[in-house]
């Protein structure tokens, strides 16, 4: 990592559901503290945007106090701050860069706005060193992209979902199936009980685009299957496990074409979805079969959490990178040349 001084940054996380705040130093996670909003947007199906910025408020100040306590410090040991600057929802954005500007600005400390990205493919760092250059598959609630890592800042998009994102495919799947929100981490449960070749559900190839995904036609599918006389012929877990088989197949079968036409030996798999158990085991297979190791980082590190985010900062501060007080929330951010 570029700087040598282990600094101890606070992260903030805001950019959806969760509120989350962390403490890092260097590589070590002093506390890390994600307060989840399911409950709230459970009843709905999905995020309701205006709920989510409610409550990001109500909860920013207790989540920053338990994070600060748990590390045992207080704000006078912090060198710097990381804040979520987008993608994501812009009020809720918002809630989490004026808290790191008021802190900022009271404390006298130098902050920096992150890419939300950037955090979920640096996640894997804190628990296992990657050398660059690495493939990164970010497959989260809202973004299904294949990206090449070259080093610390350099991250070349290769391909992204057209329509909807590996976790969505997972989130609207679930709700079709009656099973609750967020959907994924039901479906993976439920299809340890199902056999994945139960149902051949299609898997989308964008011909002239070779690293895009799509899941569009997949959530039809499932509908069309759910509204058939087919249906009564099969288990719910025999469809959750069929219908998960199709959303990893394509995510492992992409990159496995990226880490041969690249000739990438390192693959980190990262966001939410990376915590399904069978993208993981089947991610593990396909290296060992074409000749790359892949990584995930822990599951608490998988989904949204200020850790991540922090450790991004913490190499940006430490190369003497810093946002002014005038940094603004974007809901659409890229991560290229962040
Ligand atoms: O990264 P994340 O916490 O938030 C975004 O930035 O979107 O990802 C949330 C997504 C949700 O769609 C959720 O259903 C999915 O990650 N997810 C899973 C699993 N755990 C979370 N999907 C499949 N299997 C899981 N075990
Ligand atoms: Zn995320």
């Amino acid at each position: 990592m570029p700087g040598q001084k282990s600094l101890t940054v606070l992260g903030i996380e805001s950019s959806c559901d969760d509120t989350a705040v962390a403490v890092l130093r260097g590589r070590r996670i002093l506390s890390n503290i994600v307060s989840s909003q399911d409950a709230i947007h459970g009843p709905y199906g999905g995020i309701v945007p205006e709920l989510a910025s409610r409550q990001h408020i109500q909860n920013a100040l207790p989540v920053l106090n338990a994070a600060l306590e748990q590390a045992d410090i207080t704000l006078n040991a912090i060198d710097g701050i990381a804040v979520t600057a987008g993608p994501g929802l812009v009020g809720s954005l918002l809630v989490g860069v004026s808290l790191a500007k008021s802190l900022a600005f009271a404390k006298n400390l130098p902050f920096i706005g992150i890419n939300h990205l950037e955090g979920h493919l640096l996640a894997v760092q804190l628990e296992h060193e990657v050398d660059f250059p690495f493939l990164c598959v970010l497959v989260s609630g809202g973004h299904t992209s294949l990206y090449l890592a070259r080093d610390w800042g350099h991250y070349q998009r290769l391909g992204a979902t057209r329509d909807d994102a590996a976790g969505e495919a997972f989130d609207k799947g679930a709700k079709m199936l009656g099973l609750g929100y967020p959907g994924g981490r039901i479906i993976d449960e439920l299809a340890k009980a199902g056999r994945r070749d139960a149902i051949r559900f299609p898997r989308a190839r964008i011909k002239k685009a070779r690293y895009d995904f799509s899941y569009s036609g997949l959530k039809t599918a499932l509908r069309q299957f759910l509204a058939s006389p087919e249906r009564e012929r099969h288990t719910p877990a025999d469809i959750a496990a069929s219908y998960q088989e199709a959303v990893v197949d394509t995510v492992v079968d992409t990159t496995i074409r990226a880490a041969h036409d690249l000739n990438i030996r390192r693959v980190v798999v990262s966001g939410g979805v990376s915590a399904n158990s069978r993208l993981r085991q089947y991610m593990t297979e396909a290296g060992e079969q074409n000749d790359f190791r892949a990584f995930f980082p822990p599951l608490k590190l998988c989904t949204d959490n200020a850790a991540m985010i922090a450790f991004a900062g913490a190499w940006r501060l430490a190369a003497g990178q810093r946002s002014g007080l005038d940094l603004n929330a974007s809901a659409v951010l890229p991560l290229e040349n962040a």
